[in-house]
């Protein structure tokens, strides 16, 4: 928590320095860069010329640049970024323009002349090479700063200049090549350099290479000359790339070939914006795996030069699939990308698309400083989307973005968003925004959407940008097409959203007599309890996007009306009270809407009618994953919301599909515990089973991926809830394991069987299991006896099989098992009321054995009691952690105060089990009954 706070503070600290005209919104972004070593701004760079000589089978590099300066104020001091890999060992300060006083007062006075370096100095703790001059050089001073170093090529990782190598199969011998990764700030790796984003100049690139080998750079090859001191050795000089900032330049030495024969004429025709040369580069036998990569790129090229209404900015484009390439992201270098062999060989376009899309937005506009990088990365996600959604046709790319929305609605709404984890927050705050930038894209029309940020495109190209900026944009943009009320800006309503670590839900609520509605707007709580601080301060804006029964028109995405941060608004004019009404259809604002037990049984009827295909599947979906999650939250009947599932019995589509497996997991773990469960599997299984008999056991050729993953995911939930032929067809597959004579030697069974075995399966089956975890080689991979070890813990509806677990593991000790294996047992019997009551009751009767062998081992003690405790949700729950208590009060320990919140949260679920579980078992009782299935 300390850090973060500490990453924010200075961050807002850094964003009112640094912009003192243009503050950009996105003051949240904790961006580890954000606190990356500044230069004074004292001096700028007009310009790079940049020599690099490379020894591949060394290792080294020789280098040298020349940086064109300008004093900008004052200074005796030069201060660049240098990494310590680099020995700078020569150092010439030539003056060839006097400051802006002498200029006045001589206009043609000697130069250029030498300026005496007195000495350098690098800091240990920061990457800064300064160079102290013998003189104060006054503003408007031009100088050519001249360096020549040695540097260290990195062998284990793919950053800065790296080099890796792979052997050649037809002369078996080794081969070297080396690249460059300079993305986010490694430039200073390879070159002492303004290593900061909004110095962006253009470079003059020279690399010396074998002349058996190829250099590529940002530019085409402009030159090629020998080289002097080595026979066989050339100088590639490159054309001089457009103002760029440092992470733009990309250099590669290799023996890689390219594929010539596969250049899509229709791209190449006169009078096609695509001028460029792409070339796909691979090692000359990965060529072949590569085959239709130029013609996606030529695919999302042009998607992309459309949608920015520029085109692609460079002479030349080069895609390479490098051996070994071990960053996780591929290397955007400007006209110069690299990825792994798999990613570009990979069957879908995205990762193409993505690193396409940055070619534009972060190379030809830049984000002034990291703290606006966050919002470049969201726009680059939209705009990635959109590319890939625009090139596979047929396919609805990873459900975009559906999956994505479930997940921030799921993190939003926790009690404390994004626990302590940074990555998950930029995550989750990225795709946030990537979903702001969708409902701009709906709300103010594709149209205006797409103008406003060609407008910026063309405004901030080849320079740098804020936030602010493409919210300008796209408020000048909207006002000229009056699709934004004049006193409305992009800004603040795309500012409500992404300042905010939560979301809203939305009530709405009609008076059918006076034909109103009235809408009010708050924070979207999903975990109980609901007391986060504050909340009366969180409001958004909101667009209202209205579809009404009698006038249904899912085409129309503007907004009735904004709700401008206010609480509540009112409607007038609404249909009759037998028509429903959907508002924010296709989730084109993320946030979940709760409507009155009239409207939501006019949806769920409706639903069940062959009309339904006329509210399209993601509405579909969404009104389905709305009214579980609030029945969730306590905030719907959980009678009405399983009404809401009626429908599926004839719902056939993928997409409506996809959120109800996440539902009934959240739900089945949450009543576990109760005698309403099995009522629960029961439904369970009468939902799914026809549904997994129409889509059959076997994969069609060609079937969609949608289709397959609904076939897996019903098998899945069938499986967990006791599917007859789906247990048998495990134990099947289980028996020939059994039946082996080496069962230590390898596990034949996929893993889709053994949870079901162990679940349902025989007790036999289960102590075969215990056994190979007992008996594992460690020449095996570990990785698969984590997986059997969770399973036995996790799976198990039996108390008797997990009791023999732990005493196995901790009252046994017989050296099997380490402390990982029982934190993990610990954590998988946290998943079901079977494993965390069982847990509790092994703990009560061991309580002093299990003290003293914990002794010394406070994390296992602590993670004990968690586990034993904290996840009850019932009054017999509660009952059974408070006696312990205070039986044991004075013995908890360190664990003393987990179990208090234990307790306070074991009464927050109790409360919502009391209310929730009658309606459910009701529910479920009167359907179970109607469909002559009471079991
Ligand atoms: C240095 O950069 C300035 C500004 O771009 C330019 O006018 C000047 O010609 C450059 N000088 C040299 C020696 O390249
Ligand atoms: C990489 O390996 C070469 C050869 O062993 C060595 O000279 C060089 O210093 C290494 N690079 C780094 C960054 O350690
Ligand atoms: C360069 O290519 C020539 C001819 O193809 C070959 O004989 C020579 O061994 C190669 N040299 C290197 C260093 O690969
Ligand atoms: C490449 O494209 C062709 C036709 O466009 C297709 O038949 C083939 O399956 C594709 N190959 C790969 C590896 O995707
Ligand atoms: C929704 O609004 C109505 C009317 O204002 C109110 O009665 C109801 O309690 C609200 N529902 C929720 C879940 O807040
Ligand atoms: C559920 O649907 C049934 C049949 O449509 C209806 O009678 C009942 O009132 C609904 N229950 C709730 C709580 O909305």
């Amino acid at each position: 928590m300390l850090s973060f706070f500490k990453a924010f503070t200075l961050l807002i600290f850094l964003v009112t320095v640094e912009a003192r005209t243009r503050r950009s919104i996105d003051l949240i972004a904790a961006h580890s860069l954000v606190a990356d070593s500044r230069l004074p701004r004292e001096i700028s760079p007009n310009s790079y010329n940049l020599e690099i000589a490379p020894q591949l089978n060394e290792g080294t590099f020789n280098g040298r640049i020349r940086i064109n300066v300008t004093w900008q104020e004052p200074t005796d001091k030069i201060t660049l970024h240098a990494y310590e890999n680099l020995d700078i060992f020569k150092i010439i300060v030539t003056q060839f323009v006097p400051d802006d006083e002498t200029e006045k007062a001589s206009p043609k006075s000697l130069l250029p002349t030498q300026i005496r370096v007195l000495k350098t100095q690098r800091d240990p703790k920061t990457p800064l090479y300064v160079i102290h001059l013998e003189k104060v050089a006054n503003r408007g001073t031009q100088c050519e700063i001249d360096l020549t170093y040695k540097g260290r090529m990195f062998n284990d990782t793919s950053e800065g200049l790296f080099r890796s190598s792979y052997v050649d199969p037809q002369t078996k011998t080794q081969k070297w090549f080396a690249a460059t990764h300079l993305r986010p700030n490694l430039a200073r790796k390879v070159f002492p350099c303004f290593d900061e984003p909004e110095y962006k100049v253009p470079f003059v690139i020279n690399v010396a290479r074998h002349k058996n080998m190829t250099a590529l750079s940002n530019m085409p090859v402009e030159a090629t000359k020998p080289m002097e001191e080595k026979p066989d050795w050339v100088w590639d000089r490159f054309q001089q790339t457009p103002p760029m900032s440092t992470f733009s330049v990309g250099i590669v030495i290799s023996e890689f070939d390219y594929d010539s024969s596969n250049f899509d004429t229709e791209y190449q025709k006169p009078g096609t914006t695509l001028h460029s040369k792409v070339r796909v580069w691979a090692r000359p036998d990965f060529i072949s795996a590569l085959k239709n990569v130029t013609t996606k790129v030529f695919r999302a090229i042009k998607i992309l030069e459309e949608f920015w209404g520029c085109p692609y900015p460079l002479p030349k484009l080069d895609l390479l699939a490098l051996p070994n390439y071990q960053a996780t992201r591929p290397a955007d270098n400007w006209g110069l990308l690299l990825f792994k062999e798999s990613e570009l060989s990979g069957r879908g376009s995205w990762h193409i698309s993505q690193e396409l899309a940055y070619q534009w937005l972060g190379a030809l506009a830049t984000p002034f400083w990291w703290s606006d990088a966050h919002i470049n990365n969201a726009l680059a996600r939209y705009v990635t989307a959109y590319t890939t959604v625009k090139m596979e046709t047929n396919e609805s790319f990873n459900n975009w973005p559906m999956t994505m929305l479930y997940s921030i609605y799921y993190e939003f709404s926790k009690r404390y968003p994004h626990g302590k984890s940074t990555a998950i927050k930029q995550d989750s705050t990225s795709a946030k925004t990537e979903l702001v930038f969708r409902m701009l894209n709906y709300t103010l029309g594709e149209r205006t959407f797409k103008q406003g940020l060609q407008n910026f495109m063309k405004d901030r190209q080849y320079k740098t940008f804020f936030a602010d900026d493409i919210w300008k944009s796209l408020t000048v943009q909207a006002k000229k097409d009056q699709v934004l009320k004049d006193d409305i800006t992009v800004n603040s309503i795309a500012g409500s959203w992404i300042t905010k670590d939560r979301l809203p839900v939305i009530n709405v609520t009609r008076d059918y007599d006076k034909k109103t509605v009235t809408i009010s707007q708050r924070v979207y709580l999903r975990e109980r309890p609901h007391d986060v601080p504050d909340q009366e301060k969180f409001v958004w804006w909101i667009p209202i996007i209205l579809i009404r029964e009698d006038k249904m028109d899912f085409t129309n995405s503007t907004p009735t009306v904004w709700m401008r941060k206010q609480r509540e608004i009112t409607l007038t004019d609404l249909p009759s009270d037998d028509k429903f009404i959907i508002i924010n259809p296709e989730e084109i604002g993320p946030f979940p809407v709760n409507y009155d037990i009239q409207n939501w049984n006019m949806l769920a009827q409706y639903l069940c009618t062959e009309n339904r295909v006329k509210i399209p599947v993601n509405t579909r979906a969404k009104l389905l994953h709305d009214a579980w999650n609030l029945a969730y939250a306590g905030d719907l009947s959980f009678a009405t919301a399983l009404n809401m599932t009626l429908f599926l019995k004839h719902e056939r589509e993928y997409l409506a599909w996809d959120p109800v497996f996440t539902l009934i997991d959240h739900i089945g773990r949450h009543i576990d515990s109760s005698d309403v469960h099995k009522k629960f599997q029961t439904y369970v299984r009468l939902l799914l089973t026809p549904l997994y008999e129409e889509l059959g056991d076997e994969p069609q050729d060609g079937e969609c991926e949608g289709k397959s993953h609904l076939r897996s995911s019903s098998k899945v939930f069938l499986c967990q809830a006791g599917y007859k032929p789906c247990i048998e067809e495990a134990q099947t597959a289980f028996k020939k394991w059994m039946e082996s004579e080496n069962p230590d030697e390898g596990n034949p069974v996929s893993n889709q069987y053994i949870c079901p075995v162990f679940k349902w399966g025989t007790n036999e089956e289960w102590e075969f299991g215990l056994q190979r975890v007992i008996n594992f080689p460690v020449n095996r991979k570990q990785s698969e006896r984590t997986y059997l070890l969770k399973t036995l813990a996790g799976c198990p509806n039996e108390a008797a099989k997990i009791e023999k677990l732990l005493n196995i593991t901790i009252l046994e000790q017989n050296g099997n098992f380490t402390d990982n294996d029982v934190y993990l047992i610990f954590s998988m019997l946290t998943g079901s009321a079977n494993g965390y009551t069982t847990l509790f009751n092994f703990l009560k009767k061991n309580w002093d054995t299990i003290k003293v062998r914990f002794e010394g081992k406070l994390h296992l003690w602590n993670s004990l009691i968690t586990s034993a405790t904290t996840v009850f949700k019932t009054q017999e729950g509660l009952d059974m952690v408070s006696e312990l208590y205070v039986q044991r009060q004075s013995e908890f320990g360190t664990a003393d105060f987990v179990i208090e919140k234990a307790l306070k949260n074991i009464k927050e679920e109790t409360k919502w089990s009391n209310d929730n579980l009658p309606v459910i078992e009701q529910w479920l009782d009167e359907y179970l009954e109607v469909n002559n299935a009471t079991k």
